[in-house]
């Protein structure tokens, strides 16, 4: 089989052969929050199935393709679906549009999930600008840099404390205030599902976050790998308190529906001024 680097060329030049739009922003939509790819101009559409090394995704909620066009005026490339560990593929699998991204020419990452708020007095509904990860699989070993390092991907080891972008969480934090929509800054805690958590689980992740889900920080890490700058935005769709009710699949993707028009808004709002 070809190296990583071989495979990304590939589905590079399989995309780029089929559209004439360099992207400099790769987005990355959450469960329910696919719709936006629906706003592109000049969307070329690329179903994952057509690019060579893309897995395909499995979860309800998630539409397995790409998009290239523009948003807002900005040039983006939009994964309508995103690939997650739970689902059985491996740490590089999951991140390996983002390589694909970076390898067409974008040179930022926003990011979106659908997250567990750890905070009582949080909202469903509300936003959280991600400003810290726990990559708790990662730290267990499931992380995507492990092997060998291609230096042309990036470096060995790279620096994670500054992951975060601070001038693009500060023009989040703008374009909200603008918009009257509430946007919270926290830790993101990622673990591998797919089972929500237990109470013990959640008084374990509150103690070092503000929020807990299943996706994003490999996703993160490779973006950093590759020098990508980052913004992260999480979408509070239940409140995972120890005492609290369960946790369930239908509430996330219900409520990511109803935030959906406000986190457009932001998305569409933070791509006009980058
Ligand atoms: N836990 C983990 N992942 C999630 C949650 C949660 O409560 N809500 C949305 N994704």
């Amino acid at each position: 089989m070809d190296d990583l680097f071989s495979q990304i060329e590939t589905a590079r030049a399989t995309i780029a052969a089929r559209c004439t739009i360099t992207p400099r922003v790769g987005l990355i939509l959450g469960s329910g929050l696919s719709g936006l790819a629906d706003e592109l101009a000049d969307a070329t559409v690329i179903p994952y199935a057509d690019i060579p090394g893309f897995p395909r995704s499995t979860v309800h909620g998630h539409r397995g393709e790409l998009a290239i066009g523009h948003l807002s005026g900005q040039p983006v490339m939009v994964l309508r679906g995103r690939f997650h560990f739970y689902e059985g593929y491996t740490m590089q699998q999951v991140t390996f549009p983002v390589r694909v991204m970076k390898a067409l020419g974008c040179d930022t990452l926003l990011v979106t999930n659908a997250a567990g708020g750890l905070r009582p007095d949080w909202s469903v509904g509300d936003l959280m600008q991600i400003n810290d990860q726990i990559f708790f699989p990662g730290m267990a070993g499931h992380h995507p840099l492990v092997g060998p390092n291609d230096d042309r991907l990036g470096l060995r080891f790279p620096a994670m404390v500054d992951a975060f972008d601070t001038d693009l969480a500060a023009l989040a934090h703008t374009v909200a205030a603008e918009q009257g929509t509430t946007l919270r800054k926290g830790c993101y805690f990622m673990l591998t599902g797919p089972t929500f958590e237990s109470a013990g689980e959640l008084r374990f992740c509150r103690t070092f976050a503000d929020a807990v889900g299943m996706s994003t920080a490999p996703e993160v890490v490779v973006a950093r790998h590759g020098g990508m700058r980052v913004l992260g935005i999480s979408l509070i769709t239940n409140v995972a308190l120890p005492d609290g009710p369960p946790a369930n699949h239908i509430e996330v993707l219900e409520a990511g529906e109803a935030a959906k028009p406000k986190f457009a808004a932001l998305l569409k709002g933070i791509l006009a001024r980058m």
